[in-house]
């Protein structure tokens, strides 16, 4: 299977899953759609017939995952930063907000930048929405819970959050966006719906330094036999869903009217301590990587758990993708990605 393949099979996947939910022949702005998990929405609306508006600011996206986009009819790609005003002559039925660099290793390099793309940001982007009475979809993530008491969390938990933390350009921007959307909906009635969204992972995942995220990482780590580096004593848990997954359940969450003003977690509930996630991924990569510990950056949460109750009775959708089968897709595209 080349790398092609294994997102192709995905797509399909995702596609099969859908069934009749179908966004043809609506147009579709995607910020972010340059990103991880943007560009994976647009593959898939792209496919469905829609018409997308892929706008992304290349801040931490990269354009090689929309390439193979460009020059279509129903695909268009925008460089711009959605924190500054922008104007559409056509008519948008949708708009997905996922702008926003999403890594912990940037949160002490760009946190203005970050509390930009979320605040203002989606600011503007919920004023395209209301202009063109378009439905809103915010990514919001697991981190507005911060280091939660309640496990699995669900959508009713308030947060325990450090409001001047490491981590407050994200989680307490991401709070301030849903804010941002619960007033827009109040004071206009416009139809918003969020995603908080738990750690995903799958192929389009940076591994070099701009990104921090533990899997993209240990995979890099593995692959290259260089020592897997673990923070703390690896006993954190989290809880990592496959990208095929995450997309179709946010495609739902754009669909269904019964969404209309919810806010809905998405993720996988199985739970795996970072240390087992490092056996694994050592496993399935071959690898003779050592396990090397460092110190636990300040305010990172112990565990972390969806409770997808809501998404179950709302959405009618589950993560499906075993962590194992998830693992050995990306893996086997970090591979081909190195060869090719
Ligand atoms: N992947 C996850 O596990 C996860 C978890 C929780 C929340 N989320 C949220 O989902 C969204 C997408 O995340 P991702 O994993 O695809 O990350 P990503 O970094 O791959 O994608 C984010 C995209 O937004 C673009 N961007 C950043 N700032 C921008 C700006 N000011 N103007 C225009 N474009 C801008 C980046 O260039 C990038 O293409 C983010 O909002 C993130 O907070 C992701």
């Amino acid at each position: 299977m080349d790398k092609k393949d294994v997102i192709q099979e995905g797509i399909k996947e995702i596609l099969r899953s859908l069934k009749n939910i179908n966004f043809e022949d609506q147009t579709v702005l995607v910020t972010g759609g340059a990103g991880f998990l943007g560009s994976w929405l647009c593959d898939v609306l792209v496919e469905q017939n829609a018409r997308v508006i892929c706008l992304d600011n290349l801040a931490s996206g990269l354009e090689k995952n929309i390439s193979h986009l460009l020059g279509l009819e129903n695909f268009k790609f925008i460089k711009h930063d959605i924190s500054k005003p922008i104007h559409f002559d056509e008519k948008i039925d949708v708009v997905m907000h996922l702008a926003s660099r999403a890594s912990p290793l940037e949160f002490d390099k760009f946190p203005i930048q970050i509390i930009k793309a979320n605040t203002l940001g989606t600011w503007i982007s919920l004023g395209i929405a209301k202009k063109h009475g378009a439905k809103f979809l915010f990514t919001s993530t697991s981190e507005v819970y911060g280091d939660a008491q309640i496990i699995p969390t669900p959508e009713t938990y308030n947060g325990n959050v450090n409001p001047i933390g490491i981590r407050s350009c994200y989680d307490e921007s991401k709070r301030a966006g849903e804010a941002t959307c619960m007033s827009y909906a109040r004071q206009h009635g416009l139809d918003v719906r969020i995603a908080r969204i738990f750690n995903t992972y799958g192929p389009r995942m940076r591994a070099d330094g701009v990104y921090g995220r533990v899997i993209p990482r240990f995979i890099h780590q593995a692959l290259n036999n260089k020592p897997i580096t673990i923070f703390g004593d690896g006993k954190q848990t989290r809880s990592f869903c496959y990208v095929t997954d995450q997309i179709e359940g946010l495609l739902r969450l754009a669909w269904f009217d019964s969404a209309k003003g919810e806010v809905v977690n998405t993720g996988n509930p199985e739970e795996t301590t970072i240390l087992e996630l490092a056996k694994i991924v050592k496993k399935i990569a071959n690898s003779n990587s050592p396990l090397e510990f460092h110190p636990l950056p300040p305010d990172d949460p112990r565990r972390r758990c969806p409770d997808i109750s809501k998404a179950r009775k709302l959405l009618n959708w589950e993560s499906k993708v075993e962590l194992r089968e998830g693992l050995k897709n990306t893996i086997e595209w970090f591979k081909l990605m190195k060869v090719s």
